[in-house]
Formats: C-alpha cells, structure tokens, sequence
C-alpha cells in the first residue's frame, strides 16, 4: 500500500523544500495543500481518516509546515481534535523547519554538556519560532533560559508563550544594542544564536570574553554570520575554549531527523510529533547503541 502524505501549509504556496525531504524519507505521494486555514482542516483530515481501514492507516500521515508557528499550532490543535480512535493517523508540526531545528541544536548542546540543569542559556533573538522552541526545550532539561529581543515587549510576550507551551518559567531581556550584552551573558553557560538570517548579533570580542561560556551555537546561515568567531559548518570545534556549532553543524542533523521522523510518522497511526516527542526521536538517534 502506497504511503500518502498529507502536508497542509498554512503559507499559500506549500513548501517544496518539505515536500522534496517527504520523498526523500519514503513517502511514496505527497498531497499538497497550501494557504490552509483552521476551517479546512477537518474535511482535510477527514479525507485521510475514511478511505482506509484501521489497520491500514499507518500507510497515511499528516504534515503541518508554513512560515507561521502559530497558525501551524492551530491547525494542529484542529487535526488532533477531529480524529478519534480507531480513526487516526499520525501526524508532525514542524512549521519553517523550527521544531526541527530547535531540537538538533538543543540535542547537540545536551551531548556536549549532559546534564543543563541549573545552567544559565541565553538564546539571543529568541522571539522567532525556532528561539521560543530552543529556549522552551532547554528549559524543559533544567536549564536557567533568558530570552532576548530588541523591544521589551516583544520578549515578555515571547517568554510568556514559552512558558505557557511548555510549561516552564524562563527569563526574558532586551537585547537592543552591543551595551547590553555583557549583562545578559553574565554566568551564562551557553549562548545560541536565533536571530534572523543574516543578521551578525555578537562581535567576537564579546562573547570570548565570558569565561563561564561553554557552549555557542549560531543559527544563522547567512553571512554575515550570527556569532562573529563561530563557523558555519563547526560541529563540536572548540575555539577560545568554548565548544561551538554553526548552522550547517545543526543543519546536517537537522535534516536527518527530519527525515526519521517522516519515515516514523508511517509505523503507526497515533503518533503526534510535536517539540517534545521530536526531541525525544532525536535523543534516540544520538544515543549509544546496545
Ligand atoms: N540551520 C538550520 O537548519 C536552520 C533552519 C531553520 C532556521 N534557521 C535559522 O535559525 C534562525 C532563527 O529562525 P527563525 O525563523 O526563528 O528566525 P526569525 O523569526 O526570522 O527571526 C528571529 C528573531 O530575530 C530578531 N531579528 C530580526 N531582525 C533583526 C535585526 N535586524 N537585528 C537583530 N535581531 C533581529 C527578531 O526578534 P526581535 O524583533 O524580537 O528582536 C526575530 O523574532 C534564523 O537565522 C534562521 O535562518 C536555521
């Protein structure tokens, strides 16, 4: 039985990049809705659920991508909550790749410094999608996460959805010009860069100065880079003492969760793989093997 894919784009034209890594990662046809708004969701979805039989529905899955994480958590919210069992199928967020993302930088930061709990993590321009699931996520492990924007209200904003999505209290800081940085990296154990592409958020002066620094990891893959000093394709390169990662050093494991993730998306027909669970997908891919 060919395995269908269901990927509903809240962005008008769905992404061809998630499409291109669908097929990559086995599915056999991938069924493309775009501008998708929560009112279609349930015929959408309905179509999956009623064409073949329970224990067939493993060979459906759902997709959610688009440029917006909150219209994609909204349609999310919509498909968990048309299905019932035994009519289900499995189905993943991952809005402009954030959750992805988010999770192979926060896995590549566990494998370096194991236990994050009562470390203080900055993650710079954390307002976007991919800093609010970074710092949701470190926090979850125990970490002491400050977020920072360049306008106070947008980052109280953002903490205050991270901490209500996740269930976690995180701190949040304006971060509008280089003056502000040495009090915000203070004691700071690790520092990820989430800004926009190809915005240079730290000179390298300022961040190798902060001796309590284990852990960089820069986002952006477009020069200028984010973190001045941190190389795109660093995995694990130690640079003034401090272990540092560049958007291709996440991007390639990225890309390979991704792909696990799709492919398991079709083992069975109840799974929800949001930030958590995809985390945990990611956990497994790195841990030991027995
Ligand atoms: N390596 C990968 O595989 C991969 C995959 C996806 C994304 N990415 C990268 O991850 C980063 C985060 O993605 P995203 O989609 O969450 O980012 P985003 O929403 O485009 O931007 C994140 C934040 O950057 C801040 N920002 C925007 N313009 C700025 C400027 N001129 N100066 C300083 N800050 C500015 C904004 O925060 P405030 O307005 O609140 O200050 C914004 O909320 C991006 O660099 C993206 O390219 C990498």
């Amino acid at each position: 039985m060919r395995k269908l894919l269901l990927q509903l784009d809240s962005s008008r034209l769905p992404s061809v990049f998630d499409q291109v890594v669908a097929y990559d990662a086995g599915a056999d046809v991938v069924m493309s809705y775009g501008g998708v708004a929560e009112a279609d969701v349930r015929d959408l979805i309905y179509g999956c659920l009623f064409t073949r039989g329970p224990k067939d529905l493993h060979n459906t899955a759902v997709w959610i991508g688009g440029s917006n994480m909150a219209a994609g958590e909204q349609l999310l919210a919509v498909a968990v909550d048309v299905m019932f069992p035994p009519f289900r199928v499995s189905i993943m967020l991952d809005s402009n790749g954030s959750n992805t993302t988010a999770v192979a930088a926060v896995v590549k930061i566990e494998q370096t410094l194991g236990d994050l709990k009562g470390k203080k993590a900055v993650v710079l321009g954390g307002t976007g999608p991919v800093g609010q699931r970074v710092a949701g996520l470190l926090a979850k492990d125990g970490a002491l996460v400050t977020l920072s924007s360049r306008r106070a209200e947008q980052a109280e904003k953002a903490r205050q959805f991270v901490n209500a999505r996740f269930n976690v209290r995180i701190d949040c800081a304006t971060y509008a010009d280089a003056s502000q940085l040495a009090q915000i990296l203070d004691g700071a154990t690790i520092m990820l860069n989430a800004g926009a592409a190809g915005i240079q958020m730290v000179a390298k002066a300022a961040w190798t100065k902060h001796k309590t620094l284990k852990v960089a990891v820069d986002l952006n893959a477009v020069p200028p880079l984010g973190l001045e000093g941190v190389e795109l394709n660093d995995a694990g390169v130690v640079r003034d003492g401090v272990t540092t990662f560049g958007a291709f050093g996440v991007g390639n494991f990225k890309t390979k969760l991704h792909k696990e993730c799709i492919g398991r998306l079709f083992t069975r027909n109840d799974l929800v793989l949001d930030a958590e669970a995809i985390a945990d997908v990611a956990r497994e891919l790195v841990a030991p093997k027995s």
